[in-house]
């Protein structure tokens, strides 16, 4: 074997890592692979075929086997591991080599071994790479952070092996440090929210107008072709059709209703309160996760608090509520991706990333699971406006939400009269109602804080801070 013969490195051959590898390798470029399991390392032998590709289980081969300065991309879990992979190379790294952890790391974690080997004369770049199995495999979105000139290094690389919109390609230098992994995070905090304003469509449809799975899978493909259109309507649409592929009916009927997580929508909520920006609709859909986790209770609470279901919505008008619904959703929608951007607009100012979220758009259009034809629109948006503060606040989107309100606000009086639950839509609409109101009833809690523990108040004709005896008339 000759030494030093390969473009690029990557530790962690499950899967997602394998996928990506026979992805580069695709485009022309030469692989090495490695993990620690020996039967990983030949499935990817197997796999590769002709390819220029090899697995290796040791990892000093493995580091021999890369032309210099090297660049090795690992694709491990979260946490602990990153850190081992970390430990194990770096010793037998030389200084000005790459390492690119493409997992859902917490972006404190990239800061911290970015900074580190930074001391070490390593580079270190936080990629979050987005699209699952398939995506790895024919074209994610990549949203790279770190160092701008090391990230040209492996640039062709990974705009080869790129999702392509109109032959763009799905990634691009983010900003530094952990900016990369910052805006993954929020990819996955309104990936979160989307997959619950689609799961209350699902409930209302199927509990409060009684449709079948059939008639979901028919309502969801329409909703893909218009500009619903997005990767998350396409899977629901496609999962409403799967039989069981253990016994009689549908699949989805036989799986658990209690929802699992990685964590990643809930760092995203998390540091939204750090950071003092609402995103009600991402919170809320981490909560619903954590509430469908209570299965007992919920169904001792189901029994003791029986409600006269409404079937259908009460105008017996299944297609206008379902064409209602649809709007809701898109209204939904729109409220997820304006507060995730948001979130990325203070996040940016405060960590000094300097993201360009026309670019954070652009480069989610394709390959990512947030992909939908309405972030053409907000690309259009900060095009028209970088500095845009909120979606809300942009002329298209205005004329957009307008139009879909009247919907949604029918949908959730219907959806509250019928009892069937429906936060995320409706803190969707809170969060847009709160927004449009140049003034809310905070004076009051301003003036409670004051009474209850003298915080202080500040008036609207005085400069300055006050307080009060409020007891005193
Ligand atoms: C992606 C996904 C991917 C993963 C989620 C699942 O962009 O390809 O977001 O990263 O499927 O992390 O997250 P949960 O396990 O938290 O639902």
């Amino acid at each position: 074997m000759n030494e030093q013969q390969y473009d690029i490195g990557m530790v962690g051959l499950g899967v997602m890592g394998r996928n990506f590898v026979l992805n580069m390798a695709d485009n022309g470029y030469s692989v090495a692979g490695l993990d620690t399991d020996p039967d990983k390392a030949k499935a990817l032998d197997k796999e590769s075929g002709e390819l220029h590709v090899n697995g290796f289980t040791d990892v000093k081969e493995f580091v021999n086997s890369l032309k210099k300065p090297r660049s090795v991309i690992m694709l491990v879990p979260a946490g602990k591991a990153v850190d081992s992979v970390i430990d194990e190379l770096v010793p037998i790294l030389d200084k000005n080599d790459l390492i690119i952890d493409g997992g859902n790391s917490h972006f404190t974690d990239t800061e911290r071994h970015f900074d580190e080997l930074k001391d070490k004369g390593i580079h270190f770049m936080g990629m979050g790479i987005s699209g699952g199995e398939k995506g790895a495999r024919f074209g994610p979105s990549m949203m790279p952070g770190g160092t701008e000139s090391v990230y040209d290094r492996v640039k062709p690389i990974l705009e080869a092996a790129a999702a392509k919109v109109d032959g763009d390609p799905c990634v691009t230098f983010l900003g530094p440090r952990s900016a990369g992994h910052y805006v993954k995070m929020v990819h996955n905090g309104i990936e979160y929210a989307i997959m619950q304003i689609l799961a209350e469509s699902y409930q209302l449809m199927k509990d409060g107008l009684g449709m079948s799975n059939q008639q979901l899978h028919e309502t969801y493909k329409s909703w893909n072709e218009a500009e619903l259109d997005s990767f998350l309507v396409e899977i629901t649409a496609e999962i409403f059709a799967k039989h069981d592929d253990k016994g009689d009916g549908w699949l989805i009927d036989k799986i658990k209703d209690s929802a699992k997580q990685k964590g990643t929508g809930k760092w995203t909520s998390q540091d939204a309160m750090e950071l003092q920006v609402a995103v009600p609709t991402l919170d809320i859909a981490v909560a619903m996760r954590d509430l469908s986790g209570f299965k007992n209770d919920r169904k001792k609470a189901g029994d003791l608090y029986k409600l006269n279901k409404l079937q259908e919505d009460g105008t017996g008008n299944y297609k206008d509520f379902v064409g209602k619904l649809k709007n809701a959703v898109y209204f939904g929608m729109i409220a997820s991706y304006a507060q995730g951007m948001h979130q990325l607009r203070v996040a940016s100012d405060h960590y000094k990333f300097n993201l360009n979220l026309k670019d954070v758009a652009r480069i989610w259009r394709g390959g990512c699971i947030i992909r939908a034809a309405l972030l053409e629109d907000i690309r259009a948006a900060y095009d028209r406006n970088p500095d845009l503060s909120n979606l809300i606040l942009d002329s298209k989107f205005a004329d957009n939400l307008q139009k879909a309100q009247s919907d949604l606000r029918y949908v959730v009086s219907k959806s509250v009269e019928m009892g069937v639950p429906v936060p995320a839509l409706s803190v969707s609409l809170g969060y847009f109602d709160a927004y449009r109101s140049s003034w809310m009833p905070a004076n009051l809690i301003q003036a409670q804080r004051d009474d209850f523990g003298s915080h202080t108040y500040e008036r609207v004709d005085q400069e300055g801070t006050f307080h009060s005896e409020w007891s005193k008339n």
